[in-house]
């Protein structure tokens, strides 16, 4: 890839934590207060991943949320998040403090050389102990910047939606201090499957992140053992996008079959090379399933 074909792309962003932290809440919260005129309505569909903006230093920035369970049982998912994200906001509930998942998430950002921001949530509960946060985190290494560390902490309360908008001014601050966030948008589309289901009516729906490139619409892709054309797009509130470009999550409708969390999807020259390509992914998984039935 030339230097020149290089565009600023925004950060893609994990939100990470244990079990009912508030996680997906905060990410509601974040969003609904991003809801500007022209977009429907502030509907809260749950989608695992979509782009708010905000302005820090007059400047518009985006960034680009990905959420992930916090149950015990989805540490796979985890260790995928924090490796295909440029920083990891870890959700601390104030009342309930440092919990075994909140550890592991700490662990996998980590072990990914990925960049951490402590959002210190339900800071709005009487029970709520910031400071006692702050002291445990500093124990797994990750010192407040208050205490002379280099971890931005910000208290916030996705109940109240406190705070928010230093929660997106630190992530920013984090970005530009220690990432080189550019991508070639000219090439062909390659990224990351976030979620997907079967819809009645819409047939497979699959959320994925652009990471290169740019999707169109009526592009083959091959998305794990699923393929077929980009019939339409959606962004998180609904509206149709003709294109997808870097850190852009979006709704892909088209495709034969629901892909996996987590795999990869690339854009191919057609459908039969993308038919082609998904067969032979197809026969590999179900070798590799009918050998391990056997050991
Ligand atoms: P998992 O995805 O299951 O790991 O949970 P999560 O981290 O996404 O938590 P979720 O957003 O589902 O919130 C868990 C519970 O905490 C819900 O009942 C929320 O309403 C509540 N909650 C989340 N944020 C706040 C907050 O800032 N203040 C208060 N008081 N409650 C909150
Ligand atoms: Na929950
Ligand atoms: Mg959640």
């Amino acid at each position: 890839t030339d230097e020149a074909d290089l565009v600023a792309r925004p950060p893609v962003v994990t939100v990470m934590g244990h079990v009912d932290h508030g996680k997906t809440k905060l990410l509601d919260a974040l969003r609904s207060a991003n809801v500007v005129a022209g977009e429907a309505g502030g509907i809260t569909q749950h989608i695992g991943a979509y782009q708010v903006h905000t302005e820090v230093d007059g400047d518009d920035r985006r960034i680009t949320f990905i959420d992930t369970p916090g149950h015990e049982a989805f540490t796979a998912m985890r260790a995928r998040g924090s490796q295909s994200s440029d920083i990891a906001v870890l959700v601390v509930a104030a009342d309930d403090g440092v919990m075994p998942q909140t550890v592991e998430a700490l662990n996998h950002a980590k072990a990914a050389g990925v960049p951490i921001v402590v959002a210190v949530n339900k800071i709005d509960k009487p029970e709520a102990d910031p400071t006692k946060v702050r002291g445990q985190l500093t124990e797994y290494g990750l010192v407040p910047e208050e205490y002379g560390g280099d971890t931005m902490f910000v208290d916030v309360s996705a109940k109240s939606e406190l705070n928010l908008d230093k929660l997106l001014e630190a992530i920013v601050l984090t970005a530009d201090a220690s990432l080189d966030l550019r991508a070639d948008a000219g090439r062909e589309a390659q990224g990351l499957v976030i979620e997907a289901h079967l819809d009645r009516g819409r047939g497979p729906v699959a959320t994925v992140l652009v990471q290169r490139g740019t999707l169109h619409v009526g592009d083959s892709i091959v998305a794990g053992p699923a393929h077929g054309r980009v019939r339409a797009m959606l962004d998180e509130y609904g509206n149709e996008l003709s294109e997808a470009g870097p850190s852009r999550p979006a709704m892909v409708l088209g495709l034969s079959a629901v892909p996996g969390a987590g795999q990869n999807f690339i854009v191919v020259e057609d459908d039969r090379m993308a038919r082609q390509i998904a067969e032979k992914r197809e026969a590999r998984e179900r070798a590799a399933m009918q050998a391990k039935r056997r050991v």
